[in-house]
């Protein structure tokens, strides 16, 4: 039966499309944290939509779970199927067109194996800019991006996937295909069934290419990394600086000095942003498309350097800021990029860690910030404190990371400190997933957190798009 199966996809995809033995299938069957592994009767990578059509078909015929992937750089466990060894993985790599970039009507349409990065460089050649930017760029891919609705690191200023989506491609199991391609701003003629594949995870369909919105190329940028007071101090001067600059802030990441502890142990290459290192930091960018916010004045200062500086200056009057630098060159944008993005790969690398992506309305990040410290101190207080990341979205990664030469027991206060996250996350009324999804990793919880009526909706859409449960089982709901 198996073999009849892979001569079958065989005859859809050919010898370049698929890929059987343990060692050409191995990268696609562990997740990027090596934490899930799984097994697939073949890795599929169909070149065309049709060819997706084809492989659905066969599969709802014979039964067949699909599971999705893009760039295998989630972190929910999403893309990995289960052990069973009974699924195809339908890698979407190899179906990395640009269809179109209408730059009158700023927007593209692009084939989901679409590398982010490639679409960062196609879109600059043209003076058009797509914003959507987080640190796994250079692997991860639009198809992927789409399903788990990513976010990143600019979202305060253009929004999450979804709201970049004009558009999207999709083939149901069976082999149905779904033209909601288009690039209308404005469409009210019925349910809007984007929105239902954006951020789907591969549970309702494959999502084969997406028309997604442009925008003129930021060409003037000030960046400043400062040491704020504390947190209630980083969104008082959050809402300063979107002031200051016309709502042009775009970018606003929390940094805390435990996070830079753990960036500069793995990578002590990186240069430190100020002489010494603050307890609660902010990494901030303002940007322009107006080519004169970014030429020097006499005194040598971009009109945006003019916004940050004074905004900063204030701030420092005020108490909220207690020392700052401003990048003067790319170079120095670049190296204090680096250590924001160097984050998660130096997690990857600690001893322990106990991970989260955690949302929260503006108003409660200061005191959830607080209380957590207190609560994680009681538990241990060698557990280094890295609630760091998108504070301008309300969304910290609020990870709990081994001390490098501490001998607790990490590993056995896991599940207490995951324990601590979610009771503060619900005291709050946050979210327990800002932007990485629910995968496989956060299934249980999202069971927990949900109103049974809520998640009586989701599974009836997801029974009347899959029938048969055979799109990414066990993954969301
Ligand atoms: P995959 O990992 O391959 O898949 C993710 C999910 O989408 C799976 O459920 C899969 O089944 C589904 N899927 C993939 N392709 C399709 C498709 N064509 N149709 C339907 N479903 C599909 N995430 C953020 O949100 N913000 C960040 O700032 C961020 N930073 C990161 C930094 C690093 C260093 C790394 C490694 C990851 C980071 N991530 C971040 C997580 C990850 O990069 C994103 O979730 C990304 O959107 C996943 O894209 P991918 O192509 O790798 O998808
Ligand atoms: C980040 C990823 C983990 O923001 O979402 O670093
Ligand atoms: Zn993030």
């Amino acid at each position: 039966m198996s073999a009849d199966i892979i001569a079958a996809l065989h005859a859809i995809v050919g010898d370049v499309g698929l890929k059987t033995g343990d060692t050409d299938t191995e990268s696609f069957l562990t997740d990027w944290h090596g934490q899930y592994r799984g097994q697939s009767l073949a890795v599929v990578m169909p070149e065309t939509t049709e060819q997706v059509s084809q492989v659905m078909a066969l599969a709802d015929a014979h039964d067949i779970v699909v599971v999705p992937q893009g760039g295998n750089t989630g972190f929910m466990g999403g893309a990995t199927p289960d052990s069973d060894g009974n699924s195809i993985l339908l890698s979407l790599r190899r179906m990395n067109r640009i269809r179109e970039i209408d730059a009158t009507n700023m927007s593209m349409t692009v084939e989901a194996g679409c590398v982010l990065q490639t679409l960062h460089d196609t879109t600059e050649k043209q003076g058009l800019y797509f914003p959507l930017n987080l640190a796994a760029k250079g692997s991860c891919t639009i198809g992927g991006n789409l399903g788990t609705n990513a976010g990143g690191l600019n979202v305060v200023r253009y929004g999450t996937t979804r709201e970049l989506t004009l558009g999207v491609e999709v083939v149901l199991m069976g082999g149905r295909v779904l033209n909601l391609l288009g690039g209308l701003r404005k469409d009210n003629t019925g349910y809007d069934l984007r929105h239902l594949f954006v951020g789907s995870e591969g549970t309702l369909g494959v999502i084969t290419a997406a028309t997604m919105k442009l925008f003129p190329q930021p060409v003037a940028r000030a960046t400043s990394f400062a040491e704020v007071r504390d947190v209630s101090a980083a969104v008082e001067l959050l809402h300063r600086l979107q002031a200051a600059s016309g709502g042009g802030v775009e970018a606003f990441e929390l940094i805390p000095a435990d996070i830079l502890h753990v960036v500069f142990h793995h990578f002590p290459e990186i240069p430190q942003p100020l002489a010494t290192r603050g307890a609660m930091n902010v990494l901030m960018e303002i940007g322009s498309s107006n080519p004169a916010s970014g030429i020097a004045d006499d005194s040598g200062e971009t009109p945006l350097q003019t916004i940050m500086q004074e905004t900063l200056a204030a701030a420092f009057e005020d108490g909220l800021v207690l020392d700052a630098t401003i990048a003067a060159s790319e170079a120095q944008r670049r190296a204090l990029w680096d250590v924001r993005e160097m984050a998660p790969e130096s997690h990857k690398r600690s001893r322990g860690v106990a991970r989260s992506d955690i949302s929260l309305a503006q108003s409660s990040l200061a005191p959830f910030y607080e209380d957590m410290v207190t609560a994680v101190r009681a538990v241990d207080p060698t557990i280094r404190i890295c609630g760091y990341g998108h504070l301008g979205d309300g969304n910290l990664h609020f990870n709990l990371v081994a001390d490098e030469r501490s001998n607790s027991e990490f590993d056995s206060k896991k599940d207490q400190l995951y324990e601590l996250i979610y009771e503060h996350v619900a005291k709050y009324n946050g979210s327990i997933s800002a932007e990485h999804g629910i995968g496989q990793t956060k299934r249980a919880q999202l069971a927990k957190v949900k109103a049974p009526e809520v998640l009586d909706v989701m599974r009836a859409i997801k029974a009347s798009i899959d029938p048969k449960n055979l799109m990414n089982p066990g993954k969301v709901i």
